[in-house]
């Protein structure tokens, strides 16, 4: 499936909003661009085919699938408390964006990317070193857990305020996944929003989409109709956190 479109947007909950360059106001992320990539919208499922279901979600649990790309890895998260709405964000060029805030009934389902917007660190089926962090848990990289935290570097980003940078070197938040929650309590994930950092992931890696995807154009192609999500337990056989 091809990517479909580069837009400026308002994002409202789990409805985005498009909106022209002439009715750029307020609410608008600034300028013309990558900022926000509608992609398939594409179902969560769990690994025997079942969909994921918002209120299973177990609060603060690491749950990772990939997308828009065959091995580019997110974060899906229930954080304990509802997110902010409408945050103010920024790419390191200067390029602004409103990521809109969590969905789900208690408004604070997030899914970001699980690539470090610093050097790239990020979830593979080998190990981790970007993870989320639980309020009760202790991290290096902030004076408080509730974080996601990239052991490489030691940055922190913060889920409730749409992964913005809150120490260390990262510059720039993580991109976000923009997900649908739909009456049926299902979730979708159907674009990205923010600095995704995916040309120079797959410009970085090409031994380990070998290894893992069959090499890096299978590793680039992007996932259609359902995206497994398993919690990052299963997906990667060691948790390294700092
Ligand atoms: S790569 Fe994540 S902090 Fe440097």
């Amino acid at each position: 499936m091809q990517r479909r479109d580069f837009l400026k947007v308002v994002g409202v909950g789990a409805a985005m909003v498009v909106v022209q360059p002439s009715m750029v106001g307020q609410k608008l992320y600034a300028s013309d661009g990558g900022m926000f990539k509608a992609y398939d919208k594409v179902q969560l499922m769990d690994a025997d085919g079942n969909p994921i279901l918002a209120s299973n979600l177990v609060k603060e649990k690491n749950y990772v699938f990939n997308y828009p790309h065959v091995a580019t890895p997110c974060f899906l998260l229930a954080l304990p408390e509802a997110a902010n709405k409408d945050v103010k964000l920024k790419s390191e060029d200067g390029e602004e964006y409103i990521w809109s805030g969590a969905v789900g009934k208690e408004n604070n389902i997030v899914a970001f990317s699980a690539i470090c917007s610093h050097q790239l660190t990020h979830v593979n089926p080998a190990d981790s070193f970007i993870s989320y962090v639980t309020k009760k848990e202790k991290t290096m990289a902030y004076t408080e857990g509730g974080v996601i935290v990239c052991g490489s570097h030691l940055s922190a980003f913060d889920p409730t305020n749409g992964a913005k940078a809150l120490s260390g070197p990262a510059a720039e938040p993580l991109a976000s996944i923009v997900i649908e929650h739909r009456d049926d309590d299902t979730l979708w994930a159907v674009a990205v929003l923010g600095p995704d950092k995916f040309h120079s992931y797959f410009k970085a890696y090409k031994p380990e989409f070998k290894k893992y995807f069959g090499g890096k154009r299978k590793a680039k192609k992007f996932v259609t109709v359902a995206a497994q999500t398993v919690p990052l337990t299963e997906y990667s056989k060691e948790i390294i956190k700092y």
